[in-house]
């Protein structure tokens, strides 16, 4: 009995340590981006030092910038310009021309606190309910969710974080969601 348990606690150990050390960034000389040979090198932050602080997620820089952001790890100026008026919008929208996949799930809240109506509306999205022909070749092509997702927002390659409605479980109606 007592050795299951030691077993149990040794395996969640071992799966707690795998899964932190998933966690993991490329050294900025190492990233392709930067310029290994330039002395800038030795005097920048390097990304592991800064993100290890910071909430984790398991894709994209391994940080979950939502929790990051509702927890107050970090408090980015919302706005440059005291006239400009910072607009947070709690409206869900159910997106249903997902074929065989669960549903998607658009949750105005969580953009708003990262973004500004202008940079969606009306240049990405029609600011109407299915006015949009949004499809995933398009996404998949940067287009629409693809604009920011696999580019500065969490993958493509993270199915469920969009299509996170079960079909068979929601009752509702699809388009925007009541409170
Ligand atoms: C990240 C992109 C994004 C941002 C930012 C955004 N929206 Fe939207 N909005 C959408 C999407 C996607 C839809 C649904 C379009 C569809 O169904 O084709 C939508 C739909 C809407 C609708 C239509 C609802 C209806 O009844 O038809 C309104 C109104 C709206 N947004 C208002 C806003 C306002 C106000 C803001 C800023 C506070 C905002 N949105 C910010 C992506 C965004
Ligand atoms: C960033 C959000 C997002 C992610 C991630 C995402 N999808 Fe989609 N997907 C959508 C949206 C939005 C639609 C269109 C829904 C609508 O217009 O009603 C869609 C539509 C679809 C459709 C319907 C047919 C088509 O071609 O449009 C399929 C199938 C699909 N997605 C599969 C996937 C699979 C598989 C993955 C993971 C590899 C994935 N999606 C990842 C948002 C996403
Ligand atoms: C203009 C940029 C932009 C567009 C377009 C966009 N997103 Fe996002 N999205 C973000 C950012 C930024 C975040 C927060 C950072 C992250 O989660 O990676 C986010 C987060 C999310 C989340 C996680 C919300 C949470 O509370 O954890 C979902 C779900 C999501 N987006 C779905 C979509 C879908 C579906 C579309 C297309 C209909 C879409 N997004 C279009 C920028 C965008």
């Amino acid at each position: 009995m007592n050795i299951i348990r030691l077993l149990l606690i040794v395996l969640i150990l071992i799966s707690g340590a795998l899964l932190a050390a998933k966690q993991t960034w490329k050294l900025l000389a190492d990233d392709g981006l930067h310029d290994p040979q330039s002395p800038a090198i030795e005097l920048l932050q390097e990304p592991s030092e800064a993100l290890i602080l910071l909430p984790p997620d398991t894709t994209g820089n391994m940080v979950s910038w939502v929790d990051a952001l509702r927890d107050k790890y970090i408090e980015p100026r919302s706005n440059l310009f005291s006239v400009t008026k910072v607009k947070i919008l709690d409206m869900d929208i159910i997106l249903e021309n997902t074929g065989e996949m669960s549903l998607v799930r658009f949750p105005h809240l969580s953009h708003t606190e990262w973004l500004d109506c202008d940079n969606c509306h009306d240049s990405i999205f029609k600011e109407k309910v299915g006015a949009n022909p949004i499809n995933m070749f398009a996404i998949l092509n940067g287009e629409y969710c693809g604009r920011c997702h696999g580019a500065v927002a969490f993958p493509l390659t993270e199915c469920l974080r969009c299509h996170s409605v079960a079909r068979r479980t929601f009752t509702g109606k699809p388009g925007v969601q009541p409170k």
